[in-house]
């Protein structure tokens, strides 16, 4: 099949047409176009040439299917708030998240500046809970490199075996505090300084401190949002882990959308919601310096930090107002998206809907909402999603029949 629509005059009406009368076709459609469209990265062993099959459906491997995921309208949220609520779905990126974003471009980075050589046995490093280490060892494969992943080895299982399989070496660790020298953060880092022999080079991938997981937002998820929406668009709202999302996008649309207010989601035991409302780095159940390792008192994972990285310094001073949102909140979401609206996500993804249904109510009625949906709820059977876990942890909470988003979110 040949599209004959050019993508630029395609993605801005028609999204906005199709998103305002509900049409998920146009959606999806859209999707599409700009994802053919997306021809950046052309087959450099060239029996092929790509360019000449730009007006196919054919995406350049792997790295071909990350980023261009769809705006979607969130219904229920929509319905209930008068807004248009918008959740950019990257758990449809090829690793499952946004993190798929941030390890490409890393590892490109790193190429363009000779650090990365393929197959030379140079090796990726990375200290993570997860998933950024998933989409490091997929996109390591399909570059020619290896990944060695440090990790705390109380992560669910899941984890470890997906890496196993994506061909990494897990190294796992005892959850130790940031100062310690044994920290999977830090740890890694000496791993991959020590790595080094010959033509194979160690790298460190450090997605809290490099820009390039911010380049990575502000050069495609920032445009793409500011695309899709037609640049119409009232409050952007999201979590932060590196900080590299919300800092991308938001440097980006700040420059470009007037008036645009821009909110942090932050779950409960995060420090970062004082640090915007207050200046101050503080959450209630541990203080800075004080914490076993970067996951902050929660259920939810992948958000919430108790220092500041340089990612999320970038964005900082442009974050107008924080929501602080609590684990009954985000479980009766997850909960009451799946019931309302077939959506099935994880963690993070609760607590932004939260905070996007409240800067709803606070705007009023008629106002365009961005939020980010980073992963799906399969990822997290195991925790977030396991009642029985949950009831072990002493922290269920049952979504009630007649209880709507009105009664949940407080
Ligand atoms: C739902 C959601 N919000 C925000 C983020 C921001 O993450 P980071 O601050 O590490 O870029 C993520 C990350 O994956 C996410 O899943
Ligand atoms: C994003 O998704 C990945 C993959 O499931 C997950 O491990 C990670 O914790 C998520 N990050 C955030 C911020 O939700
Ligand atoms: C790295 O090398 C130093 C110096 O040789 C050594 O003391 C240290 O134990 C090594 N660290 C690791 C994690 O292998």
């Amino acid at each position: 099949m040949t599209l004959s629509i050019t993508p630029t005059c395609a993605t801005s009406k028609a999204l906005i047409v199709g998103l305002l009368s509900g049409a998920a076709l146009t959606v999806l459609l859209t999707g599409l176009f700009t994802k053919v469209s997306n021809k950046k990265h052309k087959d450099q062993e060239n029996q092929v040439n790509v360019e000449e099959h730009v007006e196919t459906e054919i995406v350049d491997g792997v790295a071909g299917l990350i980023g261009n995921t769809p705006l979607m309208k969130i219904k229920s949220l929509s319905d209930a708030t008068g807004c248009l609520v918008l959740g950019k779905a990257e758990f449809l990126n090829p690793g499952g998240s946004s993190k798929d974003r941030v390890a490409l471009n890393m590892i490109q980075t790193a190429e363009e500046q000779g650090i990365l050589k393929p197959h030379t046995g140079s090796t990726v490093f990375e200290g993570t809970v997860g998933s950024t280490g998933i989409s490091i060892a997929m996109i390591a494969r399909a570059k020619g490199y290896k990944a060695w992943i440090v990790m705390p080895d109380d992560q669910a299982v899941e984890k470890y075996q997906l890496l196993e399989k994506l061909g990494a070496t897990v190294e796992k660790v005892r959850p130790v505090s940031i100062v310690d020298k044994k920290q999977f953060v830090n740890l890694a880092r000496e791993r991959a300084a020590n790595f080094s022999h010959g033509e194979a080079y160690g790298y460190f991938a450090d997605q809290f401190e490099n820009e390039a997981n911010f380049q990575a937002h502000y050069t495609l998820t920032g445009p793409e949002v500011y695309r899709q929406t037609g640049g119409k668009i009232d409050a952007l709202v999201l979590g932060a882990g590196t900080g590299g999302t919300l800092s991308g996008i938001t440097c980006y649309l700040k420059e470009r959308v007037n008036n645009l207010k821009v909110f942090l989601a932050d779950p409960q035991g995060s420090g970062l919601f004082n640090k915007v409302k207050y200046n101050v780095m503080y959450s209630p159940t541990e203080q800075e310096g004080n914490r076993r390792r970067h996951q902050v008192d929660t259920v939810v994972e992948g958000i919430g930090i108790n220092r500041l990285t340089q990612n999320f310094e970038k964005g900082r001073r442009y974050i107008d107002d924080a929501f602080r949102v609590t684990d009954e909140e985000a479980i009766k979401m997850s909960r009451y998206l799946v019931r309302e609206d077939g959506l099935f996500v994880g963690s993070s993804s609760a607590v932004n809907c939260v905070a996007a249904y409240r800067t709803a109510k606070q705007l009023g009625p008629g106002h365009v909402i961005v939020t980010l949906l980073n992963d799906s709820g399969q990822r997290h059977l195991t925790k977030f999603w396991s009642d029985e876990y949950l009831k072990a942890q002493d922290i269920y909470f049952e979504l009630k029949p007649e209880e709507t988003v009105h009664d949940f979110v407080k």
